[in-house]
């Protein structure tokens, strides 16, 4: 499975890319919001060091200007995926900017009716949200199986991203649902790595050494 990080905070995009775990990044309008600068600053800094995919999202809410946005966004980088909403207009973008071979993510999807109609219209990735599902007590995690299964059952090539992931729980179950693509808040990758026994196992480990009196780099 592949990681996307979910942010706009480049610094945190850099310090997790340079631990080989990062596939690509996306964005979304909110995220853009919080780091208050200028999304073409933003995106073009990021795609300059990340090679993956990165998403962009369109801020019209009809075709034709959604169309003009992507095509606008898709400048910074051959690295662009460029988001809609699926909505009725963005599946009709997303089929315009997918026959000019551009990459489309198409985002804010909740059932798997809507994600099958995503692929049909050419999208390249379609991107559930998990979270936001689960907030309002619905499966998230059913939907990714969903997903899966109708995709492998048609071989459709989109890409199943799942978004709105919250906790270490969701990376697990969405990689055991078969996504192809996790994008997850900087903080949740950096939690992954931990484990208690991990750091208990550490500690004794460097006791033990500091009782040998060893060195392995010996000083010059
Ligand atoms: C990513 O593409 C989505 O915009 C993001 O994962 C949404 O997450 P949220 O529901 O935590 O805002």
């Amino acid at each position: 499975m592949k990681f996307f990080v979910d942010t706009a905070e480049v610094d945190a995009i850099r310090e997790l890319f340079e631990t080989g775990l990062v596939d690509g990044v996306t964005t979304n309008p909110s995220l853009i919001a919080k780091s208050g600068r200028l999304i073409k600053d933003v995106i073009k800094e990021i795609a300059d060091f990340v090679p993956g995919p990165i998403s962009a999202e369109v801020a019209a809410t009809d075709a034709p200007t959604m169309i003009k946005e992507g095509l606008h966004l898709s400048e910074i980088g051959s690295n662009i995926a460029i988001k809609v909403p699926l909505t009725f207009e963005g599946l009709k973008a997303c089929r315009a900017l997918s026959d000019r071979n551009l990459m489309v993510n198409v985002t804010l999807c909740f059932s798997a009716n809507q994600a099958l109609l995503a692929a049909k219209a050419g999208a390249s990735f379609i991107s559930p949200f998990i979270g936001r599902l689960e907030d309002i007590d619905e499966d998230g995690m059913g939907l990714i199986e969903d997903i899966r299964l109708i995709y492998d059952n048609y071989g459709f090539e989109t890409e199943i991203l799942a978004a709105s992931i919250r906790n270490g729980a969701h990376v697990k179950n969405v990689a055991l649902a078969g996504a192809d693509v996790a994008t997850v808040p900087p903080q949740i990758l950096h939690d992954l790595v931990k484990h208690p026994l991990t750091d208990k196992g550490l500690d004794a480990f460097l006791k033990d050494w500091e009782s040998t009196g060893q060195v392995i780099l010996s000083k010059e």
